[in-house]
């Protein structure tokens, strides 16, 4: 496990964007495990400026979310296939039928899973997966639970993810109950790890991700059973 600790907020997302970069020129091809929120905001920012400045060339590269409300269609400004197109995709020159999300009005919410899970097999798994930090230590949307779940599933939202997310709805009923994530064996199976935890308020929680037991209970505890895991933090 690499610790890298950034001196604020601009500082994280510079060298998030600067891991996720190099990725980039080593394997023009690289599969991206991308998140969405409020911490790779900035990340995404100066990948997109990479991009402009002619560093960077999205044309080879494959990126898979790693989730999705259940019930907002990609046109809704609150889904993270919005997010993802707004805050990114739409500023590089990547392909856009190789960026995935996973389909939070599909019909058949398990035949879904299934896809997504042979979506990521199909791309022979993940090569860096970024991920953020939930406030009570999920990872993707994979919250406190009595097991690891392994696959893609869907999921009930624990009242912390809808009062944490509440921020970027205008009310908290709107916020979404359900969500379809990738499961902790897929995220587990990415060859490399970047993990980027920002703010006061998540001092605690990544405490206990990186010291304390490995429990579902804690879901990104397990990370630190992972041979290639980058943390950078401005907590
Ligand atoms: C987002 C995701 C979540 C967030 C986490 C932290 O796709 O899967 O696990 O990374 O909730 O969110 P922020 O960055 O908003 O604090």
């Amino acid at each position: 496990m690499r610790i890298i600790k950034a001196q604020d907020y601009d500082d994280l997302s510079r060298k998030a964007a600067n891991i996720i970069g190099a990725q980039i020129i080593l394997n023009p091809t690289s599969v991206l495990g991308l998140a969405t929120g409020g911490t790779p905001v900035g990340t995404y920012q100066n990948l997109i400026k990479g991009y402009q400045n002619g560093d960077l060339d999205f044309s080879g590269i494959s990126t898979v979310n790693l989730d999705e409300y259940v019930g907002l269609s990609p046109s809704n400004d609150q889904s993270y296939r919005y997010f993802m197109d707004t805050q990114l995709f739409n500023h590089v020159n990547i392909a856009k039928e190789r960026t995935s999300v996973p389909d939070g009005v599909a019909s058949d919410m398990d035949l879904e899973c299934k896809r997504y899970d042979a979506l990521m097999e199909g791309l022979n798994g993940i090569d860096l997966q970024l991920l953020g930090l939930g406030m009570n230590g999920h990872i993707g949307f994979n919250e406190p639970a009595d097991i690891f779940e392994k696959t893609t599933h869907v999921v009930e939202l624990s009242e912390d993810t809808v009062n944490a997310n509440a921020r970027f709805f205008d009310n908290i009923e709107d916020v979404p109950r359900r969500a379809i994530t990738i499961g902790i064996q897929s995220i587990m199976k990415a060859k490399k790890i970047l993990l980027i935890v920002s703010g006061e308020s998540k001092r605690q929680i990544l405490d206990q991700v990186l010291n304390g037991p490995i429990t579902p209970l804690v879901p990104a505890s397990v990370l630190q059973l992972h041979p290639d895991l980058t943390v950078i933090m401005s907590v």
